[in-house]
């Protein structure tokens, strides 16, 4: 399986590759582009379909231009041949200078004839990639927000035919960009509205536009301001805590979560009595945050939900059932949480979130080898938010040798090393990975092997046996000696 995660990373190679990169932009051609971009809050996603037409024989190696702002919001970008499902090698090819864009090779599922024709999806999410506006609101303000783009879609390869269409989650759409002067494109209406979607084209007879030469005096800035309903939600931090313990056949997760409402900010101070009465009416806005609905695995118990305040009680657990060696999806609890306040566009919330699992839902053990295998969750997805940076940090059982680990996707930094708390006494391995603008699209599972020798899984009881012996002890010890206060 191929997947390129973060743009942001100066290169990544995944996939089988070939040798050399081909710069001839003269290989093909586009016969249309349809993108598809679905406004959101924290995500965008982008559907770009090219329909490409080799121009030579062996044409294999299809590029893509992304333009600076572009590459610096695409956080996921997966490319497939339209109408199947496997995943098509690509090759971050690196910011050009010449052009000042960023290139990705796609490399087709085979090389292609003179005028053989394929078509290519290229779907990508976008995160930071809008803004409130007005940027401030009052408690009772409808939240809308801004999404700015360029009209042309950058491809190093001549258009025949192109259309962007940009869909709003609501049809209240307040205003988009008109656009006048684009005759040499042949077109008759440069755009039009019909309900909540606006459609810019066709145009016809693009030329090759990922250059500096059209970007300056061709390209059109375009921006649409739609009403938006859901909440804006960025998780500054999270930081993940997954302890496995064969002592106690338990996974425990912990998660620590800075959440910020990205909605508009507050504008004066909040009031409690106008929030519950916009409450008994059901007319809270979207950037007023009652509470979250989180999934958390199956079969998990003792939940625990506290913020900087102390435990919190009015969050509900809906327990699914335990389900040993599930694969991925399947069913899941499901976790209501209700913080102190409401959280108001602008506002941090800072919370920790914690769980036991047994570990046989996520653990094996491979006889041929005699390793454990565990699968790890990579984090607790925030339906609609994107993580800014992400720690995950696996923390093995004592003694546990021979650790190994595949991500599901390459992470920022990664280290692994030894860990001594309360009762250890060689330590435990723990693995930290780091990772920078995670999206649903990044969720996966982070699968840890490693050996734990017999001589391993006894030093637990040992130390805790001489812990109780050395209070025994000491106990024996204290009582026999006279510490009362000596009355005469
Ligand atoms: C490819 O298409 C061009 C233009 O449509 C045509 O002139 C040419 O003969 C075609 N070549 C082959 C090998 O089909
Ligand atoms: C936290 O609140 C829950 C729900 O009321 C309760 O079951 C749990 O015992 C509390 N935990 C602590 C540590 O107070
Ligand atoms: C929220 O957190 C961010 C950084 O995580 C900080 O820059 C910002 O000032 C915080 N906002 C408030 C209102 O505390």
């Amino acid at each position: 399986m191929v997947r390129l995660w973060g743009c942001r990373l100066p290169l990544l190679l995944l996939g089988t590759l070939l040798p050399a990169i081909v710069l001839a932009d003269h290989s093909f051609e586009n016969t249309a582009i349809v993108r598809t971009v679905e406004l959101g809050g924290s995500l965008v996603q982008v559907t770009t379909t090219y329909a490409v037409k080799a121009l030579e024989d062996g044409a294999q190696l299809y590029r893509i231009a992304l333009g600076e702002r572009e590459h610096q919001r695409t956080s996921w970008l997966e490319a497939k041949i339209k109408g199947q499902s496997a995943i098509l090698a690509l090759e971050d090819a690196g910011y050009e200078p010449e052009s000042g864009m960023h290139f990705y090779s796609i490399e087709l599922p085979k090389p292609l004839n003179l005028n053989a024709t394929t078509n290519i999806v290229v779907e990508t999410v976008e995160t930071h990639a809008t803004y409130p506006w007005p940027r401030e609101a009052s408690q009772q303000d409808p939240q809308s927000l801004k999404y700015e783009s360029d009209l042309f879609i950058l491809s190093p390869y001549k258009t025949s035919v192109e259309r962007i269409k940009f869909r709003s989650p609501s049809p209240v759409i307040h205003s988009y960009t008109t656009l006048e002067g684009l005759d040499e494109y042949n077109v008759e209406i440069p755009v039009t509205k019909s309900g909540a979607t606006i459609t810019y084209g066709p145009y016809n007879n693009v030329p090759a536009s990922a250059t500096k030469d059209f970007v300056s005096h061709k390209q059109y800035p375009i921006a649409v301001h739609y009403s938006y309903d859901g909440p804006v939600l960025e998780v500054t931090k999270l930081t993940r805590a997954a302890e496995i313990s064969h002592w106690g056949a338990n996974l425990n997760i912990e998660d620590n979560i800075h959440l910020h409402n990205a909605g508009p900010t507050l504008k004066g101070h909040f009031s409690r009595l106008e929030h519950q009465a916009a409450n008994f009416y059901g007319r809270n806005p979207p950037h007023v945050l009652p509470g979250l609905t989180l999934h958390l695995p199956s079969g998990i118990h003792s939940a625990y939900y506290y913020d900087l305040v102390g435990n919190v009680s009015t969050s509900r657990l809906r327990e699914a059932p335990s389900l040993p060696n599930r694969g991925q999806g399947g069913s899941y609890s499901v976790l209501e949480l209700r913080p102190r306040y409401p959280i108001m566009g602008g506002w941090n919330y800072s919370f920790t979130l914690g769980w036991d699992s047994p570990l046989e839902d996520y653990a094996g053990y491979d006889k041929a080898t005699g390793k454990y295998v565990v699968g790890i969750p990579l984090m607790t997805f925030i339906p609609g938010a994107v993580v800014d940076e992400a720690e995950i940090k696996v923390v093995l059982p004592e003694g546990a040798i021979g650790v190994d680990y595949i991500p599901p996707l390459s992470p920022v930094e990664s280290e692994v090393h030894t860990h001594v708390t309360y009762l250890d006494t060689v330590g435990r391995p723990v693995i930290v990975l780091r990772y920078k603008h995670l999206t649903h699209k990044h969720a996966g599972t982070i699968y840890v092997t490693y050996e734990v020798p017999f001589s391993a899984h006894l030093k637990k009881p040992l130390a805790v046996a001489i812990a109780f012996m050395s209070l025994f002890v000491l106990g024996f010890a204290v009582k026999r000696m006279d510490i009362r206060i000596q009355k005469k």
